[in-house]
Order: structure tokens, then C-alpha cells, then sequence
């Protein structure tokens, strides 16, 4: 007979987990709201949100990338049961940053939008990985992906990892004016060793099928 899973393990299945998670999420966008209400954001509040929000998109992009090696490496399969929501946080605090981005540096104004995304390459990469993002929440609820097939499905969401590519160049470029990459290279550090784990286990896979 098998022994039973430890406690730790069978606790992501508790029916608990996913409101908990839900609110864990939350967290940093009420921080930021109450912040923003209370005016304790620092001397220019409207950047603090801006890069508050863009931080948090990378940190829930790399928390995504990491739920099916850490769902193998130990072995819990319950840990699949959050991706979608963690990957509907991830355009969730994406869409918070480009509106900060709209409304406090362009000020709504859609010929403003549209001319720094032509002048400023940094602007355009965060432009198409916000574009890719959006391909990704749109094909997530369950309908989409039996009317998808999962095949096509799997292959678009692949593009995550274009994302992760792309929000990190949107980064670098965006810190290369001030010469400061220190914190660009732990997320790139991260997002290589996520990518590494899924490279070599698909050699791996081909290997035995060879
Ligand atoms: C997946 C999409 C995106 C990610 C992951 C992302 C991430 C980031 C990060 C990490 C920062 C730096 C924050 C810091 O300095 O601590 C940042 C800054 C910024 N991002 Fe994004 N971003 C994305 C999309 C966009 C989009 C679509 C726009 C606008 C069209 C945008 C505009 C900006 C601006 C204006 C800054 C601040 C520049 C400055 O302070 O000089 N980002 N973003």
C-alpha cells in the first residue's frame, strides 16, 4: 500500500487554497491602492505606481514560469490547479501598469500613446508583450480551449516564454539610460534557469524518443 501524501502536499488541494491564493495575489494592488489613498507613496506617486505595477508583472510572469517545474520537482500535481489564475494576475497587474502608464505619462491621449511607442523602443517591446499577454488571457477560459483544440492551444501559450523575453528587453532598455542592471540581471537569471529546466527536459524527451 502507498503511503499517504504529507500534509503540505494534500493542503493545495484544501478547498481554501484558491480563495487564499486569490487574496495572497491581491496583496500588492491593495498595498499600492492604499498607498495611493493616503498619499504615502513617496515624493512623485504616479511613477511609484508605474514601476510598482511593471515590477509586479515580472515577479507574477517568473511565479508562472516556475508553477510546472515546482509542480514535477516535487511532485505535486495540484499545483497546476493555479496557473490560469496566476497567469490572469499576470495581465492583471500588466494592464494596472499600462494604464498608470496612460494616464500619468500621456495623460489619455491616444496620439501621445501612439507617437512615444514610434519614438521609444522600450515603449514598443512592453506594447507587444501587452499584446501577446492579451492573446494569452483571451484563450484561457475553458470554452476557448476545447473550441482551440488542446494542441493549438498548448503551442500559443508557448508564447509565454516571448513574453518573459520581451518584458525582460523592455527592462533592460528602460534601466540602460541609467546604467543600473543589477535587478535586471536577477530576473534574467531567473526567467534562464525556468527556460533552462523546460530546454532540457524537451531534449530529454526527444532523446528517449530517438
Ligand atoms: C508584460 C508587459 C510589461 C512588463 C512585464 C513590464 C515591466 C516593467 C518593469 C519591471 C519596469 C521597471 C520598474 C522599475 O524600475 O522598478 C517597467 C517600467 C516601465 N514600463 Fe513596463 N512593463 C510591461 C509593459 C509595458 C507597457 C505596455 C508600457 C507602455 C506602453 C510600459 C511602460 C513602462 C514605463 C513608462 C516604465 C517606467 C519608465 C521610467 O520610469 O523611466 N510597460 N515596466
Amino acid at each position: 500500500m502507498r503511503a499517504p501524501a504529507p500534509r503540505w502536499k494534500t493542503a493545495f488541494m484544501h478547498p481554501a487554497a484558491k480563495p487564499l491564493l486569490f487574496v495572497l495575489c491581491l496583496l500588492p494592488f491593495a498595498q499600492l491602492f492604499v498607498g495611493a489613498v493616503l498619499d504615502t507613496l513617496g515624493a512623485n506617486p504616479a511613477e511609484a505606481l508605474l514601476r510598482a505595477t511593471g515590477d509586479w508583472t515580472l515577479r507574477f510572469l517568473c511565479v508562472v514560469l516556475a508553477v510546472t517545474p515546482a509542480r514535477i520537482a516535487l511532485g505535486v500535481p495540484a499545483l497546476a490547479r493555479f496557473r490560469r489564475m496566476l497567469g490572469l494576475f499576470v495581465y492583471f497587474y500588466a494592464t494596472a501598469h499600462l494604464l498608470c502608464y496612460a494616464v500619468f505619462d500621456q495623460g489619455l491621449d491616444p496620439g501621445e500613446i501612439w507617437r512615444d511607442i514610434l519614438e521609444r523602443p522600450f515603449i514598443l517591446v512592453g506594447m507587444l508583450a501587452f499584446s501577446l499577454l492579451t492573446a494569452l488571457a483571451a484563450t484561457s477560459p475553458h470554452r476557448v480551449i476545447r473550441w482551440m483544440g488542446a494542441r493549438r492551444w498548448q503551442w500559443l501559450h508557448r508564447s509565454v516564454y516571448a513574453v518573459a523575453g520581451l518584458a525582460l528587453l523592455h527592462f533592460f532598455w528602460m534601466r540602460a539610460g541609467k546604467n543600473d542592471f543589477a535587478e535586471v540581471a536577477v530576473y534574467a537569471a531567473i526567467v534562464a534557469l525556468l527556460l533552462g529546466w523546460r530546454l532540457q527536459r524537451w531534449l530529454r524527451s526527444k532523446r528517449r524518443l530517438a
